[in-house]
């Protein structure tokens, strides 16, 4: 069994849950991460098992075989992490999502590490009017989704029977993390109720778009480390709504009513449409139990009035990336 794991931008959104969920589980953790965000690094020395826990604060360009000496699994969550910032500055996002995550992956296999997850998106997809999965025709619109769509391609070609390659396509994610971010469509519309604010939906809200929680991606990670499976590529999905349907199940979880909640905004029309399905997911995975999206909520809301949470260069990746450039 794998016993020390490699998370490569793991002080981000969802490393710094991941990260907590793995060392809780026992494993010894490496957070390779440039540090962007340092709420994991400064509050280090407060979490359970933080023995096992290391830094290396770097760029991922700037990776050397000895980061991966003694190192099992690498779970790469690294990059520029969306479609909107991925446009500011298009040849760093190629620099980083594509020929940084690629030539880290190729080290981590010429070091020996024997398996390596890929965190990938299921933007892969872009516009696409049929249920797409893991067989679908991809169509990545954005710099982000066509550097990921490389890079998944490049690595997944590494795979052999010593170096294993698991791809997930992860759909949007939702949740609370003490690195949270407000620009995932859950997370802001959740902390727009919080703040009495309307929520905004970009066009009709007719779009559709696949969710699934933190909680989910770390126990299918804590799964996938602990089994003998072989390379694949899957998507990651708990379920598919329209961003109208979806406004209204918060609502309804959180209990509040829905009537002039929202606002439509028909000048900034959202192109990005897919419904995503996974055939492969239920073959690995079997009898895999979602969480309650109503708990998750809950948690999340809880997790902003007590943090405190607001709009800023930390919760908006765009901002940070647009200041940083
Ligand atoms: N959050 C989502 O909804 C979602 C959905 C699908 C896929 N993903 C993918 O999952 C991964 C994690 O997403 P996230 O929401 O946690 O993103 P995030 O921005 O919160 O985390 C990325 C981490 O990578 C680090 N980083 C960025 N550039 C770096 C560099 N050049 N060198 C070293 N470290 C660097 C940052 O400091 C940050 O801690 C990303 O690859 C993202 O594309 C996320």
């Amino acid at each position: 069994m794998s016993k020390n794991i490699l998370i490569s931008g793991g002080a981000g959104y969802l490393g710094t849950i991941l990260t907590q969920y793995l060392l809780q589980k026992g494993f010894s953790v490496t957070v390779y991460d440039k540090l962007y965000f340092p709420w994991l690094y400064k509050n280090r020395k407060k979490i359970k098992n933080h023995k096992k826990l290391k830094f290396i604060k770097k760029n991922i360009t700037e990776v050397e075989k000895k980061d991966f000496i003694g190192i099992d699994t690498v779970c790469d969550l690294n990059g520029i992490p969306n479609d909107p910032a991925s446009e500011i500055n298009k040849k760093y996002t190629w620099n980083i999502n594509n020929i940084g995550r690629r030539n880290f992956a190729l080290k981590a296999k010429h070091t020996g590490v024997k398996r390596y997850i890929f965190n990938s998106t299921c933007s892969v997809y872009g516009f696409n009017k049929k249920i797409v999965y893991e067989n679908s025709k991809t169509n990545p619109i954005s710099t982000y989704a066509k550097a990921n769509l490389m890079s998944e391609k490049y690595i997944y070609d590494l795979k052999n029977k010593n170096f294993k390659v698991n791809i997930l396509r992860n759909s949007t994610l939702f949740g609370f993390s003490n690195n949270l971010r407000l620009d995932l469509v859950i997370n802001i519309f959740v902390y727009n109720i919080v703040n009495n604010k309307k929520i905004i939906i970009d066009g009709d809200g007719l779009q559709y778009r696949p969710f699934i929680c933190l909680r989910d991606i770390c126990k299918i990670y804590y799964k996938l480390i602990n089994s003998n499976h072989n390379s694949f590529i899957t998507n990651l999905v708990h379920f598919n709504m329209t961003i109208k349907d979806l406004t209204k199940k918060i609502c309804k979880s959180l209990k509040i009513p829905f009537k002039n909640k929202i606002n439509f905004n028909k000048d900034n029309n959202d192109k990005r449409n897919y419904n995503v399905g996974s055939k492969n997911f239920r073959k690995l995975f079997k009898n895999y139990k979602f969480c309650s999206f109503r708990t998750e909520l809950i948690d999340l809301k809880k997790g902003i009035i007590k943090n405190r949470i607001k709009k800023n260069n930390t919760t908006i990746r765009m901002k940070f990336y647009k200041k940083l450039f």
